[in-house]
């Protein structure tokens, strides 16, 4: 595990998009899984922004996304489609047919739909990289407190503290989404590569635990533990609370002599 550690969040959202960036040069047919939440549009804007200046090509990227609130049409505000096709989509090149996003409109068969996201994450070949925000309570995509560290892709119940930091999205009165479809812990750890991105003081006790606590059900995000490549990538307010940071430090001065590739 790297843990990078920036004194300001817009150079983790920086750090996050070169990093993507100098994977899709390398491999141009690249799975890319994305996250939504206010922690990831820096990273998209800085990914458009290299995109404007033609230093990268998502022409043949293909996306799987995390994550959709249940019982919100894809053209409402705060669907998880209309963020991603606002902050991303519809600035960059990524071509439609290699979009995928889980279905939330709520019809049909969610075992069933949810067990064709699967599939589709399979025949493209698995996710490359995935990119992660975090939320206060330690859920992945919405894993919540207790979620299997073995979960696939599946309908899931929004925990109080979720509902709570979603509410202020939504207008006074309006009842937010209570369920979401999400990828599963199991499925998270399947990616080759995973980037956690985290900023703010909200997070830094969340953080704590996923590096540095047991691996345990309750945080969602400490089962990253037994993952072999995950780069947390934390801004300082939300490494306050980390224990090693000096380690981390050291360790990432190492990393830029002897393994650049790792932060570039
Ligand atoms: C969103 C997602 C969530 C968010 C997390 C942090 O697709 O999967 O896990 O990454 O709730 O959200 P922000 O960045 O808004 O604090």
């Amino acid at each position: 595990m790297l843990v990078i550690l920036k004194r300001e969040a817009g150079e983790i959202y920086e750090q996050a998009a070169q990093l993507i960036a100098s994977a899709i040069k390398k491999k141009p047919e690249l799975t890319l899984g994305l996250a939504t939440g206010s922690t990831m549009v820096g990273v998209y804007d800085h990914l458009v922004r290299l995109y404007q200046a033609g230093s990268v090509d998502f022409s043949q990227v293909v996306t799987f996304n995390l994550d959709e609130y249940l019982g919100l049409p894809a053209s409402h505000p705060h669907s998880f489609h209309y963020f991603m096709h606002e902050h991303f989509f519809r600035r960059v090149n990524v071509q439609p047919r290699n979009i995928h996003m889980p279905d939330g409109s709520g019809r049909g068969n969610y075992d069933q739909s949810c067990a064709s996201y699967e599939q589709a994450i399979r025949a493209a070949g698995g996710i490359d990289i995935q990119l992660l925000g975090i939320g206060r309570n330690g859920h992945i995509g919405f894993n919540e407190p207790t979620s299997s560290l073995a979960s696939r892709t599946r309908l899931k119940v929004l925990s109080r503290e979720t509902l709570d930091d979603n509410s202020k999205f939504f207008a006074p009165g309006e009842e937010s989404p209570r369920c979401a479809i999400t990828m599963g812990i199991g499925t998270i750890l399947e990616a080759r590569k995973i980037l956690l991105l985290a900023t703010g003081a909200a997070k830094a006790a969340a953080i704590a635990k996923s590096i540095e606590g047991p691996v345990a059900s309750a945080v969602s995000a400490s089962a990253l533990q037994l993952h072999p490549d995950v780069t947390f990538l934390l801004d300082e307010p939300a490494a306050s609370q980390l224990a090693q940071r000096d380690y981390y430090h050291r360790v990432l001065e190492m990393t830029a002599l002897l393994t650049p590739d790792r932060l570039a």
